[in-house]
């Protein structure tokens, strides 16, 4: 603990914490005493405090901070020409009062070294940096004036207590982009120093929602705009003259939204927003990119503590902090964000033009194995009774089980912004995210008692198949590309070709969209896996077909419905086939 703060710790609380007007000079910039300016040393035990709180001395203040409590506690005006009666705590120096910090619930001590590590220091030096609530959210004062409410544009609503009238200037001035230290002085000229150190906290505690922006100004020009990311990150700008050659990290990226140009890394914890690419050149927005991490010098990219990141791909790091909350900001969820603007998909495929084939279903029981003895023998097998190909009534059985539509309904559904639509759902075997149900099943056939070679579509709600035109030499293409795949060591009977309909979820979801289908398709491989086990039928997984080869059989539309996934099935050798222990290649 940094020799500045002095920390008591009880049952009840993780950390008191006091500062040191004349201590806060010897601490490391960057630290939460930029906020906390002024402040006596004081020992504190956790009663005393409470004592103080209730005789009302000290006003208690709360506010959220990543899953821990953060309470400071603030001794009121009146309070502080006299000692407090609470017992025990006594200020040193009784003019200059200070906030006291206390953390409930810190998950480990890194969760405290992170609390004190993010302050406002930055931003009170540097008037290059404003503060602005983003667009689309409002900040105001609540009816009653005693709260800070934060309207965030996907409908939620963000409460801070203990607002008082000395923000309001203030608060305007985050409302027109100004820098820190102005609004701070704002707040002094109102309310003095004591309210503009509240103020700083609340200000803090707005930060960390996330729905702060800063715009980078400088002789009267915004060049870029920081949209933090992470909960975590406060702006800062690097020096000045950067010491060596620097280069953009390997994950960051350039892109175009709207209007605007973003400069954005899974390893940062804030994009750029820039109106021109030329604004790249800007020495303001180079210190920025250069604090934020994505300026690396160029010997660094081989450090050796990197392995980590050394395995990830670009495009995998995207993926994988887009899909979950704490490493972007962006809408993520059941959001219908096109409801109004794109009807939604129907939840049935509508057929295939030509003739149903239809399939048998398969009977409910049978033959007594238990489940727990059908998951016991589930394996990967690659190789099949060649002697006798699987056949309509198994593939009947094997689609009956995994992939049928037992029923469908219509619900309502409800954007955050209160539009309203009906979506259609559906029930199959296997779950699905939302229930969009979006993947379908193309049956390659190569050999199959009573079936003809070719490609067909499966229609899970009249159990049926229906032929799609293909060559012979593009089905012998699909059923190749699945060989390969299995390390040339399957001999597929049947391809189960697996395609998602994009929309279904897309429609439905932000963020998670396309990891709900691969979820989706994972739920659907387990679901054959275990069917064809039970019906003396083998699987294996493919993950690597051709979705190109696919699109082109087919002729659909590949950003509408493609391939994310393949299954190969055939009838398991007698007696049991030894199954394949090698990894897949
Ligand atoms: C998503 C996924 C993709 C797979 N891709 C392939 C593949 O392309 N080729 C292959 O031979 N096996 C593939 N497999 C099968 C795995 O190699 C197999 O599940 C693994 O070796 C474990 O063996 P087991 O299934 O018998 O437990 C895949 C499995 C999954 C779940």
């Amino acid at each position: 603990m940094q020799p500045a703060l002095r920390a008591a710790h009880s049952s009840s609380c993780s950390a008191i914490v006091a500062y040191s007007s004349r201590q806060v000079a010897a601490l490391p910039a960057n630290t939460l005493t930029g906020l906390l300016r002024v402040g006596p040393v004081l020992d504190l035990p956790v009663e005393p405090l409470q004592q103080c709180a209730k005789m009302g001395e000290v006003a208690c203040h709360r506010a959220p901070l990543d899953g821990d409590v953060l309470d400071w506690f603030q001794p009121r005006q009146e309070a502080t020409n006299r000692r407090l009666a609470g017992g025990g705590v006594s200020y040193t120096k009784p003019d200059t009062p200070g906030p006291l910090v206390r953390l409930h619930g810190a998950r480990s001590s890194d969760a405290k070294r992170e609390m004190f590590a993010v302050g406002l220091e930055d931003l009170l030096n540097e008037s290059a940096i404003r503060l602005r609530i983003r667009s689309g959210c409002a900040l105001k004062r609540s009816e009653d004036g005693h709260e800070l409410v934060l309207e965030i544009d996907d409908g939620r609503i963000v409460r801070l207590s203990d607002y008082v009238s000395h923000y309001d200037a203030a608060i305007d001035g985050i409302a027109n982009g100004k820098p820190l230290t102005e609004l701070r002085d704002l707040v002094v000229a109102s309310g003095g120093e004591w309210n503009a150190m509240a103020f700083l906290n609340q200000v803090r505690v707005l930060c960390r929602t996330g729905f702060v922006e800063y715009p980078l100004v400088e002789t009267g020009t915004e060049y870029a705009v920081i949209v933090p990311q992470w909960a975590s990150f406060v702006p800062s700008l690097a020096p000045r003259t950067p010491p060596v050659e620097d280069r953009l990290q390997r994950f960051a990226c350039v892109r175009r939204s709207g209007n605007a140009w973003l400069v954005e890394s899974p390893l940062c914890g804030a994009r750029l927003v820039l109106a021109d690419l030329s604004a790249l050149d800007a020495p303001l927005v180079r210190r920025a990119l250069a604090a934020a991490g994505f300026l690396q010098e160029a010997r660094m990219e081989n450090d050796s503590c990197q392995d980590a990141l050394k395995l990830w791909e670009f495009q995998d790091l995207l993926f994988h902090t887009h899909q979950r909350r704490g490493w972007h900001r962006d809408m993520l969820g059941a959001h219908f964000p096109f409801v109004g603007e794109i009807d939604p998909s129907p939840a049935e495929r509508p057929s295939w033009p030509g003739k149903r084939i239809r399939l048998p279903r398969a009977p409910v029981d049978s033959g007594g194995e238990s489940f727990a003895s059908v998951l016991e023998r589930r394996r990967t097998v690659r190789r099949f009774d060649d002697s006798r190909p699987i056949s309509v009534p198994e593939l009947g059985a094997l689609l009956d089980r995994s992939a049928r539509i037992r029923s469908s309904r219509v619900v309502p559904v409800a954007t955050p912004t209160g539009q309203s639509a009906l979506f259609e759902i559906t029930q199959r075997p296997y779950p699905s995210a939302g229930a969009c149900h979006e993947l379908e099943i193309y049956p390659v056939v190569a050999r199959c008692a009573d079936l003809a070679c070719g490609v067909y579509h499966y229609d899970a709600s009249h159990h049926s198949l229906v032929r799609i035109p293909a060559s012979d030499a593009d089905v012998s293409r699909v059923v190749a590309d699945a060989k390969r795949a299995s390390g040339d060591e399957a001999n597929p009977q049947v391809i189960l070709a697996i395609a998602a309909r994009f929309a279904r979820v897309m429609w439905k979801y932000r963020s998670i969209g396309y990891g709900n289908i691969l979820r989706n398709t994972g739920a659907l491989y387990q679901t054959l896996y275990l069917a064809a086990t039970e019906l003396g039928l083998s699987a294996c997984a493919v993950g690597t077909a051709d979705s190109a080869l696919f699109a082109r059989i087919t002729g659909l539309d590949p950003l509408v419905e493609g391939t994310v996934g393949e299954c190969i099935i055939g009838r398991t050798l007698q007696p049991d086939p030894r199954s394949s222990e090698r990894d897949a290649p």
